[in-house]
């Protein structure tokens, strides 16, 4: 069997998707470690949730840095020095610049709540969609680039918008989806399942 992939969960907010990666790595037949997790800012929720499963806690504020540049090397740094080998970006709302890419080539994750390229964008992809009338929205999990959600999808799962909703009861099942399919992405990358050919993504069978 193949050694864990150790993973740097990269975090700016409650960390349910680093919840659903920890809960995950609990098992023994899980192919990915959390080595570290890395904030922006502290006094987040996903920094007690590291804690609590006794993972290290890195915050790379920005301030401190000033230019993405020097915020990204900085960021790569600390997951290097954590004997990272890849970044899962979960809720991080800092763009890595092109450095990164090229320290951790499809290596990096991101997970974002619409499916792309519909919607991109930070922090508004759940409440555009329903401003745009949207009948079915989703999550799309994909390899992060130079270009901001534009990477090779690798996986994506709808979800339908029910008359009624607002912002916070989609978004809400929008992340049961994304507690599923975050972790089993994950686990596809440390089982090294993961094969990129430009676009394209494909899953190779489990073995
Ligand atoms: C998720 O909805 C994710 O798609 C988006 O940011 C949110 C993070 O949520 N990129 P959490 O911090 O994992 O709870």
């Amino acid at each position: 069997m193949q050694s864990r992939l150790p993973i740097a969960v990269l975090v700016s907010g409650s960390g349910s998707n680093l919840q659903a990666i920890l809960d995950a790595s609990a098992e023994p037949g899980y192919s990915a470690d959390v080595c570290v997790v890395i904030s922006d800012r502290s006094e987040i929720w996903a920094l007690e949730r590291a804690a609590a499963a006794g993972v290290p806690v890195e915050v790379v504020d920005w301030s401190d840095y000033g230019n993405r540049a020097a915020f990204t090397a900085a960021v790569c740094d600390v997951a290097d020095r954590y004997g990272a080998s890849a970044l899962v970006l979960a809720g991080f709302l800092r763009i890595l610049g092109d450095s990164a890419m090229r320290r951790f080539p499809d290596r990096i994750l991101n997970i974002h709540p619409s499916l792309l390229p519909a919607f991109p964008g930070t922090i508004h992809a759940v409440q555009e969609a329903l401003d745009h009338g949207a009948k079915v929205t989703g999550v799309t999990v994909h390899f992060v680039t130079a270009d901001v959600d534009a990477g090779p999808i690798i996986a994506q799962e709808a979800v339908v918008v029910m008359p009624g909703d607002d912002a916070a009861s989609l978004h809400a099942r929008v992340q049961e989806v994304e507690h599923r399919l975050y972790p089993a992405v994950v686990d596809a990358l440390g089982r090294r399942a993961l094969v990129v050919e430009g676009r394209w993504v494909t899953w190779k069978e489990k073995s």
